[in-house]
């Protein structure tokens, strides 16, 4: 069964603090798991399957494209990325695996920098990445010291793309488990750092899924949030009617200043601005691996400050705050 993937990070899991969750996470896990879940399942399964035995080798963790094994014979290499092209469009990376270079749509390595230029401790931490998409900064948090990497996306094909990856990599301290932030068990706390990037603008209600990080924080523990902002100074919030960039499920983008209130109201403290960045064409793009369209697409062609829409493009926050 597929779930039986993910019990070496169980088993880790198991020696740490966080003991308590594993059942609590398997069970809804392995229902999500199931071969009925989802009508691609088996074709990504079959891809998954077709991916060839070969032992963990070099092992790059710790630089911006995710290294894992020595490059194959081209033709080997050609098979490969057959196999994983199966799994597109994969949309955050670089990951490069026996020579096969993913380029996916965003280079994710860009905002693991911010994130690091900001000061974010990881040492030995315990982190929580909710939304992490295929994973790919549950490796950067690992090469970076983290103890333990729990990854969750309710995003099954994004679930499928880490275990091509773990197919490879084989790192018991790392797993993307196909939950959603609510699916998270209640009363269970102890993560010494929660990422939230990228997930707060498609909540509906962002100072639920606020107070919701928070509860899963150790009293000691930091929140890393990463959302689109409006960056002018005032307490505006831009609720686009209908799409915004061309994306359906879009509810709120804020300014910072009303982002900080919404942490305080959760009760962080201590919020800080660690990076304010609009996204830039080459960060964002459509590549081999993402053959749909992307942020060039999704602005205005007279006036790249704006969407197609006719809000303000895309720009992103970092905050780090203290659970409080
Ligand atoms: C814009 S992507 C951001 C991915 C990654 N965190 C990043 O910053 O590059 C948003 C991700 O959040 C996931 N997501 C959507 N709703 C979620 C929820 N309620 N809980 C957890 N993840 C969610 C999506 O499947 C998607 O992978």
């Amino acid at each position: 069964m597929l779930i039986d993937r993910f019990e070496p990070f169980f088993e880790t899991l198991s020696s740490t603090s966080l003991a308590p969750w594993v059942p609590a996470l398997r069970v809804p896990s392995a229902a999500r798991l199931r071969q009925d879940a989802h009508g691609d399942l088996s074709d990504w399964l079959a891809a998954l399957d077709a991916l060839p035995p070969i032992a963990p080798s070099r092992i790059r963790l710790d630089c911006d494209c995710v290294t894992v094994g020595d490059p194959l014979p081209e033709n080997r290499q050609a098979l490969l990325r057959a196999h994983l092209d199966r799994l597109h469009p994969w949309r955050k990376g670089p990951f490069c695996v026996h020579g096969v270079e993913i380029d996916a749509e965003w280079r994710s390595d860009r905002k693991w920098q911010r994130l690091v230029r900001g000061g974010v401790m990881l040492q030995d931490r315990l982190v929580l990445d909710v939304g992490c998409g295929n994973g790919y900064y549950g490796y950067r948090a690992l090469g970076a010291g983290a103890r333990l990497v729990l990854g969750i996306d309710p995003t099954l094909r994004f679930v499928l793309q880490f275990l091509a990856i773990d197919h490879f990599l084989r790192d018991p301290r790392l797993a993307v488990l196909p939950l959603a932030d609510v699916d998270l068990p209640p009363q269970l706390s102890g993560f010494d750092l929660v990422l939230s990037m990228g997930v707060l603008y498609h909540r509906r209600e962002p100072s639920a899924h606020l107070r919701l990080l928070r509860e899963l924080l150790h009293p000691d523990g930091q929140l890393l949030l990463e959302t689109l902002v409006l960056d002018e100074p005032g307490s505006r919030i831009l609720r686009p009617a209908g799409r915004y960039a061309k994306m359906r499920n879009l509810y709120a983008i804020p300014t910072v200043t009303v982002l900080r209130q919404w942490l305080a109201e959760a009760g962080f403290a201590r919020a800080r601005v660690i990076d304010v960045t609009r996204t830039a064409v080459d960060e964002q793009r459509a590549t081999p691996w993402m053959r749909f369209q992307s942020l060039a697409d999704f602005l205005d062609p007279d006036d790249p400050t704006r969407t197609v829409e006719g809000h303000p493009a895309p720009c992103r926050a970092m905050l780090l705050a203290e659970r409080g």
